[in-house]
């Protein structure tokens, strides 16, 4: 998942993200593969971890702890990490004995998927911890510290979403003006693909009063623009006062937090798009206008043999909906090619529902068969060959319409929020509402604020813009 326009990433991007805050106590390094969710819990973990004297190192050389929060959703994602733990291993033999030793936890998905084996592959690892254990890192890392070798798998989102520590203000502030807030966790879709249900677990959503509360905290720490997670987001249910609440009914409420700007959430399954988000969409100005709304693939074959619940015509039924709703939303999606089965035919099909539905932005992979997966048990694979070729096919075609996107924008006004420097003195750089980045002239000062722009210029990644 690396064409996205954005500093953004999404679920299943494969690329690592580390955070850092200087400081000279115990030092922890966290490297972090994967979707969304799982920058969202490292940065918990920094939090948790803060409140026991850790602070955060960009350096791994100089870590007491290091933790690799993993991904498992595709063969590429996961053998990274065995990999790395082989890196790892030869500092943490060249620290044995120097009186700073090095503890080692692998966290994520592949901790939850493959834990008995990293324990048994990889004597350097002291510490696995899935998903769903994180409520009790703080313990396990001194048990491991100690030399003890804990594994922890267990299913306790319930635990996890009541006991994490709040967000640290401190580490709000500098993390940035946009940030995540994880409101509902696991999937009971069980996609034949995909091995979220298994590492994540059941769907379970965090209450409104906490999710609420959190986004409070946030906007007390600078934060203007909030993006609410979950495996299943659109899945998310609550109760506030009595009232029950689906997710479109939680953004017309986060939406009355006076400094909270802007709303987006990620990631959606075209299933449950209640009436009320598309509501919310069309009623509420802070909700920007775009949805990540995942197909996979375009023909119904293919869709019945995902167990993807709808058919095509429905989606694009529900794509005309949105729009209706919303007239300058901006759609963005996932595909997979070469699930088993998957013919020319088939292949023409997605690329037709591209067509029909044109994406500002998407995301694309090969299929890749996961172990335990209905999917990976199926004949019919397609060969390698085939699916490189298709999946060339499918990101030209996506790449094109993304830039035509970008394209499009070009003389046209629109608020920007401002978020980082840009590479050059005196640039900065913006998020639009539909997610992309824009560089435009200002001073750090600004970061934060909102500015009413005119696009100059729309690359394939960026756009170029001055102030209107
Ligand atoms: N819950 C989200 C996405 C989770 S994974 C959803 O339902 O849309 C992110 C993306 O990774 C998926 O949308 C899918 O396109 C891709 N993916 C998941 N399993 C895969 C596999 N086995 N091979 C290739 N791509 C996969
Ligand atoms: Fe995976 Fe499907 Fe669940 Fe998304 S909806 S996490 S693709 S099983
Ligand atoms: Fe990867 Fe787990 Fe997210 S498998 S995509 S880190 S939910």
């Amino acid at each position: 998942m690396s064409e996205f326009s954005t500093t953004e990433i999404t679920a299943g991007d494969e690329d690592l993200h580390s955070t850092a805050v200087p400081g000279n106590s115990r030092k922890v390094f966290i490297k972090t593969y994967g979707c969304q969710m799982n920058v969202y819990d490292s940065e918990r973990m920094e939090d948790a971890l803060s409140g026991e004297g850790f602070v955060q190192t960009n350096s791994m050389e100089e870590a007491d702890l290091v933790l690799l929060n993993t991904c498992h959703i595709r063969e590429k994602a996961a053998e990274k990490v065995f990999s790395e733990i082989g890196r790892i291993r030869q500092l943490k033999e060249r620290r044995a004995g120097t009186g700073k030793p090095l503890t080692l936890g692998v966290t994520g998905c592949v901790a939850q998927a493959e834990g008995e084996e990293i324990m048994r592959r990889a004597p350097a690892v002291d510490l696995v911890a899935g998903p769903q254990t994180y409520h009790r890192l703080n313990d396990m890392v001194s048990k491991a510290a100690s030399g003890e070798r804990v594994i922890a798998t267990e299913f306790e989102i319930e635990q996890k979403f009541a006991q994490m520590p709040q967000i640290e203000r401190r580490s709000a502030i500098a993390r940035g003006v946009a940030a995540f807030l994880t409101v509902q966790e696991g999937c009971d879709k069980f996609c034949t693909f995909c091995v979220v249900p298994y590492t994540r677990g059941a769907e379970v959503s965090r209450s409104p009063a906490q999710i609420i509360e959190e986004a409070k905290r946030l906007r007390d720490a600078g934060v203007r623009e909030i993006t609410l997670l979950g495996q299943n987001v659109n899945a998310w249910a609550g109760t506030l006062e009595g009232r029950s609440l689906n997710l479109g009914e939680l953004i017309f409420e986060l939406a009355e937090i006076d400094g909270v700007e802007r709303l987006r959430y990620t990631t959606s399954h075209p299933i449950d798009m209640h009436p009320e988000l598309l509501t919310a969409h069309r009623d509420v100005k802070k909700l920007m206008p775009y949805l990540h709304l995942p197909v996979q693939a375009g023909s119904d074959r293919v869709l019945k043999a995902m167990n993807r619940h709808h058919t095509r015509a429905e989606y694009i039924d529900l794509i005309a909906a949105i729009r209706e709703a919303r007239p300058d939303m901006a759609i963005s999606g996932d595909f997979i090619v070469g699930f088993p089965g998957e013919t020319d035919a088939d292949f023409e099909d997605t690329i037709q529902v591209i067509r029909e539905v044109t994406y500002a932005s998407a995301f694309s992979f090969k299929y890749s068969p996961r172990p335990g997966t209905p999917g990976a048990e199926l004949d019919a694979q397609v060969p390698e060959t085939v699916k490189s070729e298709r999946l060339q096919v499918l990101q030209d075609l996506l790449k094109e319409q993304q830039i035509a996107f970008n394209k499009a924008c070009v003389g046209k006004q629109m608020d920007i929020l401002l978020e980082k420097r840009g590479r050059k003195d005196g640039q900065l750089i913006g998020r639009s509402p539909w997610l992309q980045s824009v560089v435009v002239d200002g001073e750090p000062e600004e970061i934060g604020h909102f500015i009413r722009v005119r696009v100059t210029h729309g690359g394939p990644a960026s756009l170029l813009a001055e102030r209107a």
